[in-house]
């Protein structure tokens, strides 16, 4: 019996920074001029410097995204900061494959998971170190940042789950996280 040789990963996250390393990892950046009406206070938004980044996402996708046969990974480093009185946040979507489910994994800084399902019912759950997030099929998911440090995260999601952020631009989420009286807290947002 000939043994055969035992190879190291290619891809390797980083368990103290969710740095993710390694063959076929991708990055992207998000700033403040690319989320221009995502944020309730637009003048406030446009008030501030367009080229602040607000998240950094380094992404393994074993598969093209739509195609199945793997499970994805990403790690995102959300910056604190607010846009009038509304945490930095990401864009938030739906799956285009509505029934595909994802988890979120943080690593550092504290923040909030806002879920809202397909009756525009928002809930949200506060990240911390450590705390794993069920998202379940047919439910928008986003994360604000409402700690002093960058907020990162490992979500984890189906190769063939694919992104609709089109509702989120057309309709936004029925709720949002905001520093109301010096706290954070989710507040509900009556449609335009
Ligand atoms: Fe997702």
């Amino acid at each position: 019996m000939s043994a055969s040789e035992i190879s190291p990963a290619r891809v390797t996250l980083d368990p103290q920074t969710g740095v993710l390393r390694g063959a076929g990892v991708t990055e992207s950046v998000k700033t403040l001029r690319q989320l221009a009406g995502y944020f309730r206070d637009e003048a406030a938004r446009a008030a501030m410097d367009p080229e602040t980044v607000l998240y950094r996402v380094q992404s393994y996708e074993p598969q093209p995204e739509g195609v199945e046969g793997a499970i994805c990974c990403a790690t995102t480093f959300l910056m604190p900061g607010r846009v009038g009185d509304e945490y930095f946040m990401t864009r938030g979507h739906y799956h285009a494959a509505q029934d595909r489910p994802e988890m979120e994994v943080t690593v550092s800084g504290e923040g909030v998971l806002v879920l809202m399902d397909e009756n525009r019912q928002t809930r949200a759950e506060i990240m911390r170190p450590g705390s794993v997030h069920a998202v379940p099929p047919r439910t928008a998911h986003r994360v604000a940042n409402i700690g002093t440090e960058p907020l990162v995260f490992v979500s984890y999601w189906p190769s063939e789950t694919g992104h609709d952020y089109g509702e989120i631009v057309a309709r936004g989420f029925s709720g949002r996280v905001r520093q109301i009286n010096g706290k954070p807290a989710l507040v509900p947002e009556p449609e335009a």
